[in-house]
């Protein structure tokens, strides 16, 4: 996967060279770009932001210098991701999507945004995502990227030397958060390892991490419970 990441600060995005996504560019799987998008501007300044039009408070990203960075970085068929937090929600669903992908351009935006005629004008070439992290405001898109960026990376086949470890943690294929996880020794400050974790009775083990990944879910998330376990598949009597 090539991907080519646009801010104003790419010293934000060195992170991309250490760990995951570092690891992922070492294994040949990921080749990552990171541009400074003032080297597009031309003016004495270098000028990426003006006055909102239309008035209102903050400053607006210029389209000029984003519509030049694009042309240079962005192909046709290649897919924008712009993080905002007016995006849909970036979920676990959507990284998966995009780790089919084959190159993928990430737009930062700091200030109010980006001007909108950037990603119109994107959107007759590229696939466009405007993408949330959450429902909270960040003072740029460059945090999200690195978040997106790596849960996105991880996903690449042949990146996760053991892929059961993604099949089973929170956000995997049932839905649910991951099951609570212990390891030696088994008992540590007064508090014991669940019993049920040394009975090497793989069924019970299986059973009990499932219960308790359905609990914590109910508890902490129940937003995420599939509808049978809510009940919300039962037909309801017409309401008169
Ligand atoms: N930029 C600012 N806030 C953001 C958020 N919540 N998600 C993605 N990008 C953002």
């Amino acid at each position: 996967m090539r991907v080519d990441v646009v801010s104003i600060f790419p010293d934000y995005l060195r992170a991309l060279e250490l760990s995951l996504p570092g690891r992922a560019r070492e294994k040949g799987l990921l080749d990552l770009a990171v541009h400074d998008l003032r080297d597009w501007t031309h003016d004495r300044h270098r000028a990426v932001d003006d006055t909102p039009t239309g008035g209102g408070a903050g400053m607006v990203m210029k389209p000029q210098p984003w519509g030049e960075a694009l042309d240079a970085l962005a192909p046709d068929g290649a897919t924008l991701l712009v993080p905002t937090p007016a995006g849909e929600r970036f979920t676990q669903r959507v990284a998966e999507e995009l780790s089919a992908r084959e190159h993928l351009v990430v737009a930062c935006g700091r200030y109010e945004g980006i001007d909108q005629r950037v990603l119109d004008e994107s959107a007759r070439r590229l696939e466009v995502r405007e993408l949330s992290l959450g429902d909270y405001v960040l003072n740029g898109g460059e945090v999200a990227a690195l978040a997106m960026i790596e849960a996105v990376c991880r996903l690449l086949p042949g990146f996760m030397g053991n892929a059961e470890s993604l099949a089973e943690e929170s956000h995997g294929a049932d839905g649910l958060l991951e099951y609570p996880v212990y390891t030696r020794p088994a008992a540590w400050r007064g508090h014991e390892v669940p019993e049920v974790l040394l009975s090497g009775d793989h069924a019970r083990i299986a059973a009990w991490r499932h219960a308790q990944a359905v609990r914590r879910t109910t508890l902490r998330r129940p937003d995420l419970l599939p509808a049978t376990t809510t009940g919300e598949t039962e037909v309801r009597p017409a309401v008169a």
